[in-house]
């Protein structure tokens, strides 16, 4: 079993072979997703939408990330671990950015960062990886952009989008990031930028011409109840699973039928 790193992503976009990536936030699920074979486990800031409950990003703290990003580097023996830097954790100054993105690989061990922004962030993407700390990107819809973006919607639709969404993907290439994710981009352009560009692209509501793809495990799993974006593809019922579960626990506990006399100390 060959450890992922970052030089490998871009050997596997030299290569034409499709990366993939799942966020993970705790040690069992990290595991699961690690021994399946998932080449990237991002620790995503989504831990506070799909874990903490909030309505957005904006809430998360560095110390929430590095809580998640430590249990996710103890179960995961050969994916990539990026950790997600949370919303003002880079976008106050360089020293700052520089500070936090380093504890992520000493307090979290993590092996790479991740950020939001494009043209905005190439000092940021710069300054981070000139101590040695690599970097992914992350254009497109930026979650913890929500407000000045007047909502969670794709980009990149109209000609002035478009350009600047060329533009962020140049800019965090010079910046120094060993890849970048596009999230809720119209297909077409995702396919130019993924050409133009010499790191991986990894999509998100991007369309299949990406390097590689990304989704929320929650997602994945149907774990989450209410709206569902048309990017996500469910695998399975985990939510009616785990409710029938439960459900069955209950009515033996209540009916006295657990435990059972082979769960019985004697
Ligand atoms: O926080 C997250 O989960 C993300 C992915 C959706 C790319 O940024």
């Amino acid at each position: 079993m060959e450890k992922v790193t970052v030089t490998a992503l871009q050997k596997m976009k030299a290569e034409k072979k499709k990366i993939t990536m799942l966020t993970s936030y705790d040690y069992p699920g990290t595991r699961i997703l690690d021994e399946a074979g998932v080449d990237v486990l991002l620790v995503g800031d989504s831990a506070g939408n799909v874990f903490s409950g909030y309505a957005n990003t904006l809430p998360v703290t560095m110390e929430e990330m590095l809580y998640h990003t430590r249990a996710v580097a103890r179960g995961a023996k050969r994916a990539l671990v990026v950790g997600d830097m949370p919303f003002m954790s880079y976008q106050v100054g360089l020293e700052e950015a520089r500070r936090n993105a380093g504890r992520f690989l000493k307090e979290g061990g993590a092996e790479a960062v991740k950020l939001e922004g494009g043209v905005n962030m190439e000092a940021v993407i710069r300054a981070i990886v000139d101590i040695d700390i690599p970097v992914m990107a992350h254009i497109g819809l930026t979650p913890q952009s929500v407000h000045r973006m007047g909502g969670f919607k794709v980009q990149g639709k109209d000609d002035r989008q478009r350009k600047q969404l060329l533009e962020d993907a140049r800019a965090v290439e010079r910046g120094g990031a060993f890849s970048v994710v596009m999230e809720c981009v119209p297909e077409g352009l995702a396919r130019e930028i993924t050409e133009a560009l010499s790191i991986p692209t990894i999509g998100i509501g991007a369309g299949p011409h990406c390097d590689g793809q990304v989704l929320v495990i929650h997602d994945v799993l149907g774990l989450l109840e209410g709206f569902r974006p048309k990017f996500v593809k469910p695998y399975v019922n985990l939510r009616e699973t785990i409710g029938l579960a439960v459900k069955a626990y209950c009515k033996e506990v209540e009916e006295g039928l657990f435990p059972g006399r082979e769960h019985v100390f004697k």
